[in-house]
């Protein structure tokens, strides 16, 4: 297995534009795969979990064209879709197999799913229940474990008050929604990322919108072929990637780091206002909407940290910033608090127990929680290199990676290949960044 080694540095210095975003490309492969005629998606993510989901829509008889980051798909409609002999293979992608789930479930032909043994570990009765509910016959390993086997059917509208923040429930649901008889509708608890939303609109499916509770009209009908048209569009860059970089340039005083082209969409950003709050200084520049989705270039520069708390609404807002946070908590003020987020515990790995089980490794004080962990801040001690495990999990590897680069002494990042799930180049680019 590869590892990369960190060697503590200065300061980060330079230019960064970051690959597509990973959330937005899941969807825009999707729905392209939908529509009828070819949709051309520019910065498509580099993420290997967005090339699983191409993967799964060509098995599904999309035609799908890679050209550096220009992907070409070609849908044949909302009926389009064929049956796949083989089980589709979501490899590390959550987002793959549980919006995907949604879309299966409106189709006249039986699919399985699966994926690695990370994925075959994460919880899919969250989708199931919904999409049974709406007509569907899934079944899972023990009711909720992949793989899964889909078999569509006649959908019909459901009013589903999501009993969770999650927003690969509630685009599950809404792409079933496209197939379902009626007017699908869902309440969520608390605000998630609304690409969906924004992509259907895109494609020509408006999502309607009132407080908490959105709605779609089954669109599978009378005329579902060309219910939706192909897009071309420019996927902006991956703030969730960004963040790794941001936190890296905020914890070494000297860095003066510019960051191009980054989706800052509101339902993301609120990590740019939880690192301003902890002082960072981060400046965002040329805002501008790009096919409904707000993007713009960050300037960062060196600062002293506070620390704070993540919970309630904020934890499902921050929910892939939360290894980065809490690996800088031994470097800021304070310390980083996490409370509220037992969900942390079902990603690509127990990110709980890898964080704490890591930063302990670099001499942090660390108290792991079922729902979250505290993490002691500066006057602990410090912070010394160590070995990582990232346990296969990409933003566990990335997260030490930073914290690497303020320790004493080198730290080792095992399996390190494992970012490339959601950044390809990550470890070329902080090398290329570092005095
Ligand atoms: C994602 C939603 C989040 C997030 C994941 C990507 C998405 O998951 O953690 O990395 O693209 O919809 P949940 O919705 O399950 O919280």
């Amino acid at each position: 297995m590869k590892s990369e080694t960190i060697q503590p540095v200065k300061a980060l210095s330079g230019g960064l534009e970051l690959p597509g975003d990973k959330s937005i490309s899941h969807r825009y492969a999707m729905l392209a795969a939908l529509a009828g005629g070819t949709s051309e998606l520019r910065n498509f993510a580099a993420a290997r979990d967005c090339h699983s989901t191409l993967g799964c829509m060509k098995a599904l008889g999309a035609a799908v064209k890679v050209q550096a980051s220009t992907v070409q798909v070609t849908g044949h409609g909302l009926h389009g879709l064929k049956s796949s002999w083989r089980t589709l293979d979501a490899e590390n992608s959550g987002t793959t197999i549980r919006l995907l789930s949604g879309i299966l479930s409106g189709q006249s032909f039986t699919t399985k799913l699966t994926g690695d043994s990370s994925l075959q570990k994460r919880p899919m009765k969250r989708v199931i229940t919904p999409l049974r509910d709406m007509g569907a016959d899934i079944r899972g390993r023990e009711g909720n474990f992949p793989p899964l086997e889909i078999r569509g059917a006649p959908l019909h509208a459901i009013h589903y008050q999501m009993p969770m923040a999650s927003a690969q429930v509630k685009s599950a649901v809404l792409l079933a929604g496209l197939y379902a008889e009626g007017e699908t509708s869902l309440t969520e608890p608390a605000a998630t990322r609304d690409h969906t939303e924004l992509a259907l609109h895109e494609f020509g499916a408006p999502v309607r919108k009132s407080g908490r509770t959105l709605s779609i009209h089954g669109i599978a009908g009378e005329n579902g072929n060309a219910a939706l048209h192909p897009v071309s569009v420019d996927i902006p860059g991956d703030l969730s990637s960004a963040v790794f970089f941001i936190a890296a340039a905020s914890l070494l005083p000297e860095s003066n780091l510019y960051i191009a082209n980054v989706g800052l969409n509101p339902t993301r950003a609120a990590i740019l206002d939880f690192f301003k709050q902890m002082g960072a200084e981060v400046t965002v520049l040329n805002l501008q909407t790009k096919q409904g989705e707000l993007v713009g270039d960050l300037a960062v520069k060196g600062a002293s940290l506070k620390g704070g708390l993540i919970s309630g609404d904020l934890v499902a807002l921050l929910i892939d910033e939360l290894p980065m946070l809490a690996a800088l908590g031994p470097y800021t003020e304070q310390g980083i608090e996490i409370r509220d987020a037992a969900e942390l515990r079902v990603k690509e790995s127990d990110r709980v127990a890898a964080l704490a089980q890591n930063l302990q490794r670099m001499g942090a004080k660390v108290e792991e929680r079922p729902d979250g962990l505290l993490v002691q801040g500066r006057s602990a001690g410090p912070i010394h290199g160590a070995e990582i495990d990232p346990r296969g999990d990409h933003r566990i590897a990335m997260a030490f990676a930073v914290a690497g680069l303020a320790a004493s002494g080198q730290t080792r990042i095992l399996d390190s290949d494992c970012a490339g799930v959601s950044y390809p180049t990550f470890f070329a680019e902080l090398g290329r960044l570092a005095e």
